[in-house]
């Protein structure tokens, strides 16, 4: 044999090798390179099984991340109603392979006519089932417009393929998971009450049990409509008629023209740095993108490593800097549309660093003492998250909501799907707490057709200007401190993508002025340490459902799908 012809034998040899390895799932070791759960092609993590294999579907064929992100959005739609939707709104972070960065707020609007005091009773005081539930606490959904607008930027395939999946899913209907027929059960006596002619959710003869087939011909319809006449099919037409319908039937305030009038809108994305690395993350309407780089940038000057995850001193400076940055959340932050937020200010390293300065190591600060800095120039919580990276490494984090599980629990009748309660997260009284505790002044006070403050925080992460990380999370008020704490424990302490989105975590906000952890998330000497110096640490239950995906240093995909919940995480 020639000395040419051996050496291609040799690598023919070695590639045969090298595939049967790599498909047989156990490349660890052998190479050292990726194990049997990361990918080289693509990755979808989302909240749903079914969603999740809609997306990589797309991805296999030839679709790109942002055609796989509107398949999935409109999947969850249909198999996670309890978030995923067409009648609320939410945002989207976008990183391109060659690095090009886009931010799409297709957050809900307050309708045209709201008012400013429209939760208060003739006391002043506010009426909280009012912005929770029914017609009234529904903003302008703003959903079908931001995939509208993502498609026509960055679609490859055509609008039809990308919602194909979901009409599928609706019309033949889908197989509910455990965990959603317990939460559609429980749920059964209030869906009656805001539907009472019934809705797909309602199950009429029995319980629902786990694999029971949810079938939504109406949503499947609706579907079709958008899937035929975009936009127009949702803001206009029949589905308009049937939301305006609605609002007349329970006294919402939604009109038409609202429909009509509502666009999403493309910002500029925040952007930091973390011990270099780049943060890309989501601007005002969300709090969630400020909020991170403060966050991010209070604590950088702490040795988080040397202490250890979770670690008394690693808490405490985490709790000061959560307590000071909710602080400046609540006065300083709102539509930036409607209000000047203070972007500079905010996120000047030399301000976050000059803020935990106040912090005594040996007592908590009180926030009834702390309030937010001076800026140079001025339930549940059911959300949902999903993070996607395509062949080319083009890159989706989207963060999406009715707010409260299951929205406004009201179902528009003809039409199937249900509207977000979004309004809750304005401010309704300065000072007078929403249903995850936050508060609010005049930066987030209600106005005509203003979007409310969030707290989604969807993240693309760089490293050495290249993709490192996709993440975000719901968990109300806790998505901002969830979204920090997995970036945290994969920079700081090493952990896999896996294992960083399943860590316990702990969360504090300013007010109420209590640091509510997780069962198991501190151990009892870390407790006893922090309740001396005058935290007051309370438990609770889950904190947030982190979908994420790393790009390992070799290339491929690590995903962290949230055991918190049915989530998943599919390569290719
Ligand atoms: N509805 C929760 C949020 O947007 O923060």
């Amino acid at each position: 044999m020639q000395k040419t012809t051996k050496h291609l034998v040799n690598v023919r040899i070695a590639a045969i090798l090298f595939t049967v390895i790599v498909s047989s799932g156990c490349a660890t070791g052998q190479l050292g390179k990726h194990n049997s759960d990361e990918f080289k092609n693509g990755m979808v993590v989302s909240a749903h099984p079914e969603a999740s294999e809609v997306g990589i579907e797309i991805l296999k064929k030839g679709g790109n991340a942002v055609d796989a992100a509107v398949a999935v959005q409109f999947a969850l739609a249909v198999v996670y109603p309890n978030a995923g939707n067409i009648g609320g709104g939410g945002f989207m972070v976008y990183r391109s392979a060659a690095g090009e960065v886009n931010a799409l707020d297709f957050r809900e609007k307050a309708a045209g006519s709201a008012t400013r005091d429209m939760y208060l009773d003739t006391a002043g005081n506010p009426i909280v089932t009012k912005s929770l539930y029914g017609h009234l606490a529904a903003g302008v959904p703003g959903s079908v417009d931001g995939m509208v607008e993502a498609h026509k930027k960055y679609g490859k395939l055509s609008w039809a393929e990308v919602l194909q999946p979901a009409i599928n899913l609706a019309q033949n209907g889908f197989k509910i998971t455990q965990r959603q027929a317990g939460e559609l059960n429980g749920l059964h006596r209030k869906l009656m009450e805001f539907n009472p002619n019934g809705t797909a959710f309602v199950n009429l003869e029995s319980t629902w049990k786990a694999d029971d087939l949810l079938i939504q011909k109406e949503l499947a319809n609706t579907l079709r409509l958008i899937k035929e006449k975009g936009r127009a099919g949702f803001y206009e037409g029949a589905v308009a008629d049937s939301i305006v319908g609605e609002m007349k039937r329970g006294n919402g305030l939604i009109t038409k023209e609202d429909l009509k009038n509502y666009h999403s809108a493309w910002r500029k994305p925040i952007t930091g740095s973390y011990r270099g690395y780049k943060i890309i993350t989501m601007p005002p309407t969300s709090s969630g993108g400020i909020a991170l780089v403060q966050l991010l940038q209070s604590v950088e000057p702490f040795p988080l490593n040397k202490w250890g995850h979770n670690a008394d001193s690693t808490v405490q400076v985490i709790v000061e800097a959560e307590r000071r940055v909710y602080a400046d959340r609540a006065t300083h932050l709102g539509d930036p549309d409607f209000y000047p937020v203070p972007q500079t200010g905010l996120l000047d390293a030399a301000y976050n660093k000059n803020r935990m300065s106040t912090f005594d190591w040996n007592a908590a600060t009180p926030s009834s003492k702390l309030l937010a800095g001076q800026i140079k120039g001025a339930e549940h919580e059911e959300t949902t998250h999903f993070s996607i990276v395509d062949r080319q490494g083009n890159a989706v984090s989207i963060t999406t909501t009715l707010n409260g599980s299951y929205g406004s629990l009201v179902a528009v009748k003809g039409a199937g799907f249900l509207l977000n309660n979004e309004m809750d997260d304005f401010s309704v009284k300065p000072g007078a707490p929403n249903m995850y505790g936050l508060v609010g002044g005049e930066a987030n006070s209600i106005s005509p057709n203003k979007r409310m403050l969030s707290s989604m925080t969807p993240t693309i992460v760089e490293k050495d200007g290249k993709l490192f990380m996709v993440v975000g999370t719901p968990g109300g008020s806790t998505i901002i401190t969830s979204v920090f704490q997995t970036i945290v424990n994969v920079i700081d302490f090493n952990m896999s993508m896996q294992g960083a989105v399943a860590a316990k975590k702990f969360h504090h906000q300013w007010l109420p002025d209590e640091v509510a952890v997780e069962k198991d998330a501190l151990d009892s000497t870390t407790v006893e340490k922090l309740r001396k110096k005058g935290y007051n640490i309370i438990q609770r239950g889950p904190i947030g459902r982190v979908d994420a995906i790393l790009k390992t240093k070799w290339g491929y995909y690590q995903g962290g799908a949230d055991p918190r919940g049915d989530d998943k995480a599919i390569g290719y």
